[in-house]
């Protein structure tokens, strides 16, 4: 079931993206490259909170995991052990009326009769397999000794370097070896914004273990990775886990599940969680003739580790941050007359930007000089915005707008211009209530260091 689907509401989230700097079309002065997007300077924040966010909580925070950072450009031998020179496509149907090129399970169906969902088309090819990855030659000769693709998922590095990394790291099953990087597919229809795109990053952790504890393992990943998500801010009620029924599922794995996210156009796969059996590294080490198999020293067996893989979309879950975090509300303008404002809710822990630094005046040398102030005691811990044009108001909103959590104003009390006891405090503005609170600055570093966790 598909939950309902709002145009409005995703044209106005791609409109405040390139408004405000998070997202651009790439090539965009050149008419645009389908399938590719450039991050803006508060996309590229979002982005790499995201990515740090993920990296803590599934390396550094756990003692069963490593990391690894493996080349885009990949052997053909790897790709075809792994099937994807063989398998890794999607069937194409062309339409005769427009020549649009279709992945066969975008044609609309009326009446019984198939046809093309943008001209309504019937006359309609057959439809044929199309494979996904991006082929490319290595060095000066471009013939078939040369071809080498660009990584169509992060995942099979980790296979061919599973043993060097099991020699260096010394871990004992189960564990996990993590990567986040891009990965690139040729797909035939990239829509909804940057949801399907050619080139994207993974976050994709291949979790070793021994073959009975596959299954479970795959369900404690399931509720590990639902928990992530809800840290850093998608709701549990916004997030589905779709079985992936058995004939849809790659005949190599015992399970799959889906985590879905109800994005405005539709509910939509955010990341896949398999437990892939040994069949990647069982492929490999056929292929290679390189043993990839694991000694367990306590039973004195020696075997090939099956897997589970919970493999997210970094692309995926920024956008599903953004739709999340978009809202409107009405709060009042200078003059105390309601008016709309667009805030994008972000957790603070993923916000590209945590906190705005206002000087109530801009031509007040002493005002300016002490948010200056407060602008470097909070810069090593954070990032902050430094603001001093235009009325207070409007700095606000300009700050709700990208999602920024908290905002400091220092106006005449900072100076004890009023009340000496007030000298050195500072008004703390919340984005979402808008309520705000005089603290000291001695005290936001602290402050910060809770609401930010
Ligand atoms: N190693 C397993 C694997 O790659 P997948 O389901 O094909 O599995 C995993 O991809 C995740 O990568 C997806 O859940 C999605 O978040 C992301 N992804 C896949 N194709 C994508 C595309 N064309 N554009 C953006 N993200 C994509």
């Amino acid at each position: 079931m598909s939950a309902p689907s709002d145009t409005q509401r995703m044209e106005k989230i791609v409109s405040l993206c390139k408004r405000r700097g998070f997202i651009f079309q790439s090539s965009e002065i050149y008419g645009g490259l389908n399938g590719a997007w450039d991050y803006g300077p508060l996309g590229v924040e979002l982005k790499r909170n995201l990515k740090n966010y993920w990296w803590q909580m599934t390396v550094h925070e756990r003692d069963d995991v490593v990391g690894m950072d493996g080349s885009i450009l990949t052997h053909p031998a790897v790709l075809k052990a792994s099937g994807h020179v063989e398998g890794f496509s999607d069937p194409m149907i062309d339409c005769r009326t427009c020549k649009a090129h279709l992945r066969a399970d975008q044609l609309v169906e009326k009446k019984g009769v198939k046809q093309c969902p943008n001209c309504g088309g019937k006359d309609l090819t057959a439809p044929r397999q199309f494979n996904l990855m991006f082929e490319t030659h290595v060095g000066a000769a471009t013939d078939e000794s040369s071809i080498a693709y660009l990584r169509p998922e992060t995942a099979q590095s980790i296979f061919v370097q599973f043993k060097n990394i099991l020699e260096v790291s010394r871990k004992k099953l189960p564990f996990g070896i993590a990567q986040v990087g891009k990965a690139f597919r040729n797909e035939i229809n990239p829509r909804n914004f940057t949801f399907r795109s050619r080139e994207f990053e993974q976050m994709e952790l291949e979790y070793f273990c021994r073959p009975e504890q596959g299954m479970e393992l795959l369900e404690y990943w399931k509720e590990e990775r639902l928990k992530f998500y809800e840290n850093i801010g998608i709701p549990r009620s916004k997030l589905h886990v779709l079985t992936v029924p058995d004939e849809e599922r790659a005949f190599y794995s015992k399970g799959t599940y889906d985590i879905e996210y109800d994005f405005p156009f539709g509910r939509q796969e955010l990341e896949g969680i398999a437990y892939r059996t040994d069949y990647d590294l069982s492929q490999h080490q056929k292929a290679s003739g390189k043993s990839l198999e694991y000694f367990d020293e306590e039973m004195k067996q020696r075997f090939v580790p099956h897997v589970v893989e919970p493999s997210a979309g970094v692309d995926r879950t920024v956008l599903a941050l953004i739709c999340e975090a978009y809202s409107e509300d009405q709060a009042p303008d200078e003059k105390g007359k309601m008016e709309t404002r667009i805030v994008l809710r972000f957790h603070p822990r993923v916000a590209p930007v945590k906190c705005g630094v206002f000087p109530l005046l801009k031509n007040n040398p002493q005002l300016v000089a002490k948010a200056k102030e407060v602008v470097a005691l909070l810069r090593p811990h954070m990032t902050v915005f430094y603001d001093e044009s235009g009325a207070i108001g409007r700095r606000y909103r300009r700050q709700d707008e990208i999602g920024t959590p908290f905002g400091i104003t220092v106006d005449f009390e900072t100076l004890g211009e009023k009340d000496s006891a007030l000298r050195d405090t500072v008004t703390l503005r919340d984005r979402d209530s808008m309520k705000q609170e005089r603290v000291a600055i001695k005290d936001l570093p602290a402050i910060f260091h809770e609401r930010l966790a």
